[in-house]
């Protein structure tokens, strides 16, 4: 692996400890899947970021690398926390928990890190361009600026994308190479229109392909059925990359004549639902899973109008804090019945101490939630949902 001068000195200490542990993580990675060198990006997203997931070993490295002197040189956001910062009472969680959370988030922030806390940074705070090389972490939307975008991403993990942010450099391997990003298989989707369709092709095709690129015909992904079906394809497989015919940019380039097809109808996605749905009933309804984006705000604003909050469920509505802002008439119909929550999500929200029956509209958090929350799902379109609770 090629390093130049000045990327050698970085490694050697000589930009201080923070850049140096920095430059040995990136370093190891580019090692051990033989990038050929740096490339520069132009901007990261992290993950690890919710006291939950990283605990106090997480908090403890965070605190390290500040005081070593660590600091992003390109715009970097952050993904959700366990808790939105003003309204965790509402959600249940510990003072303790809430304090510890706070830290981690002012880590980062002195780190020169957005802390945006979003899973949906490509709406608003961080949306790269076609062609960008970036490090990103979080699998729903490092799939979606690969896919949608155009942009150049590995699966970063959190340690990774942070090393990047600070260097503004992140190994050469995977899907910064043209190569590597070609389609590996083609998927005939016969589905519906509705956004709950997508999520459940998603899972149908994560869990039949497990991996690979696959190139969509038939369908024809907006914001947000791409965010879904990306959300849904990395958690119930690990593709970190799509391809959808007509829609996507670099769709065109590529000759998929030879590939495999593979047909994903109803059978298919009567398996996902299957796959997700474990409960019968639920006592929280969690929606926005990757966060809500205005649209479907007001979507969800609209089918509650005028209704009434029944039974003992509660509903959270999680999104990011910008859409929360931009959206005050709809949101305001959404709290009547229960919590527009910024910053956090369902997943790595600390929700197994209250909850242990969850519904979601989102297969990603459909295959999260047992294994990461101790929940059982019911995973259905949304308006079906809203019919427990209203
Ligand atoms: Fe986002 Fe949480 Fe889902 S981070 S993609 S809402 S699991």
């Amino acid at each position: 692996m090629q390093l130049t001068d000045s990327e050698q000195a970085i490694l050697d200490g000589e930009s201080g400890e923070g850049a140096q542990k920095a430059m040995e993580l990136v370093v190891a990675l580019g090692k051990i899947y033989n990038a050929d060198g740096l490339v520069d990006i132009t901007s990261a997203h992290l993950s690890g970021a919710s006291y939950k997931t990283i605990g106090d070993g997480g908090l403890k490295y965070l605190e390290d690398m500040v005081k070593g002197g660590a600091k992003v040189s390109v715009r970097s956001t952050l993904n959700p926390i366990g808790m939105d910062r003003e309204r965790w009472a509402e959600m249940h969680i510990s003072e303790e928990f809430a304090k510890k959370q706070n830290r981690i988030v002012d880590l980062y922030g002195q780190m020169g890190i957005q802390t945006t806390c979003s899973c949906t940074p490509y709406t608003g705070a961080n949306l790269p361009k076609l062609g960008d090389h970036v490090a990103w972490a979080e699998s729903s939307a490092l799939s979606f600026v690969n896919s949608m975008v155009g942009a150049r991403t590995n699966r970063e993990g959190g340690p990774g994308a942070l090393a990047a942010a600070i260097l503004g450099k992140t190994a050469n391997y995977g899907l910064h190479k043209d190569e590597n990003r070609r389609p590996t298989v083609v998927i005939e989707a016969d589905i519906g229109d509705s956004l709950f369709e997508h999520s459940l092709l998603g899972q149908a095709v994560g869990m039949r392909i497990g991996g690979g690129i696959p190139y969509y015909r038939g369908i024809r992904p907006g914001i947000e059925e791409g965010k879904t079906m990306a959300a849904a394809m990395a958690a119930a497989g690990a593709v970190a990359m799509f391809h959808v015919e007509g829609v996507t940019p670099e769709a065109s380039r590529y000759d998929v004549s030879d590939l495999e097809v593979i047909h994903i109808g109803k059978e298919e996605l009567k398996e996902a639902y299957e796959k997700v749905n474990t409960a019968d009933d639920v006592q929280l309804i969690a929606l926005g899973c990757p966060h809500l984006t205005e649209r479907e705000v007001h979507e969800i604003a609209m089918m509650l109008k005028g209704k009434k909050k029944r039974g003992d469920a509660e509903i959270w509505f999680c999104t990011s804090r910008a859409v929360r802002e931009k959206c005050a008439d709809d949101v305001r119909i959404l709290e009547e019945f229960g919590p527009v929550l910024a910053d956090t999500c369902m997943v790595v929200a600390p929700i197994e101490g209250t909850f242990s029956r969850t519904g979601t509209n989102s297969c990603k958090a459909g295959n999260y939630l047992p294994t990461l929350c101790s929940q059982r799902t019911m995973c259905q379109d949304i308006a079906q949902l809203l019919k427990v609770i209203s």
